[in-house]
């Protein structure tokens, strides 16, 4: 099935609630519930239709995305664009957002450079990923890679034994497993680049097969 030829209603969720999202937007933009809204441009808050049937969880906003306020437009975003649509889906029908909404970094001269969030900031961000989880009520979620996975399953999901398959979190939402694509970006000069990058738009093929 291909989700290009998915558009309207029968890419929706029925009972999603997504009228509210820019109110709990509005929210999050205030959000003090741990400190990287301190050194942070934008609160990036998630973006898609509101009844999408997919959710698309990344780790946090990088460089691109803190001035954009937007999430996924830097280098991971572009890249994630390009693997989604070799398989075969459009990422305007899907929801994408972070498991954490600030970009936490560490200054070096002129550049930020990326800093994990750690435990405790993911926790204080679970916030909003419910809220939006709640409102959206998507038919799957993916977490790309290990932080947005620790949100959405908690410990004890990991990215390199769990890959490519659906787990199921705690609420009983299938969560598809995947690596971030910032790992492909990371690895682009090894010999098994070519590989690893048709492995992760495999794992995303698996979203149109959950669906059908
Ligand atoms: N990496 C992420 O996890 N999220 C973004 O929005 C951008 C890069």
């Amino acid at each position: 099935m291909m989700l290009t030829s998915r558009k309207g209603p029968a890419f929706e969720t029925p009972g999603a609630d997504g009228g509210r999202l820019p109110e709990v937007q509005r929210q999050a933009e205030g959000c003090t519930r741990c400190d990287l809204y301190r050194n942070a441009t934008h609160l990036v808050f998630g973006e898609g239709p509101a009844k999408a049937k997919v959710l698309f969880v990344g780790e946090q906003p990088g460089d691109k995305e803190d001035l954009a306020g937007k999430p996924f437009v830097g280098p991971a975003g572009k890249l994630l664009d390009r693997c989604l649509d070799e398989a075969g889906i459009d990422r305007d029908l899907c929801y994408v957002t972070n498991a954490v909404k600030h970009f936490k970094f560490t200054p070096r001269g002129k550049r930020r450079i990326h800093s994990k969030p750690n435990a405790g900031e993911v926790q204080a961000c679970a916030w909003w990923l419910a809220a939006e989880l709640r409102l959206v009520r998507p038919t799957l979620a993916v977490a790309l890679g290990a932080t947005a996975l620790y949100a959405l399953l908690g410990r004890q999901a990991k990215v390199t034994r769990d890959r490519g398959t659906v787990l199921r979190s705690p609420d009983g939402l299938p969560v598809l497993v995947t690596i971030h694509p910032s790992a492909l970006l990371r690895t682009l000069d090894q010999p098994d680049a070519e590989m690893n990058r048709a492995r992760f738009v495999e794992d995303l093929e698996k979203i149109a097969e959950f669906l059908e």
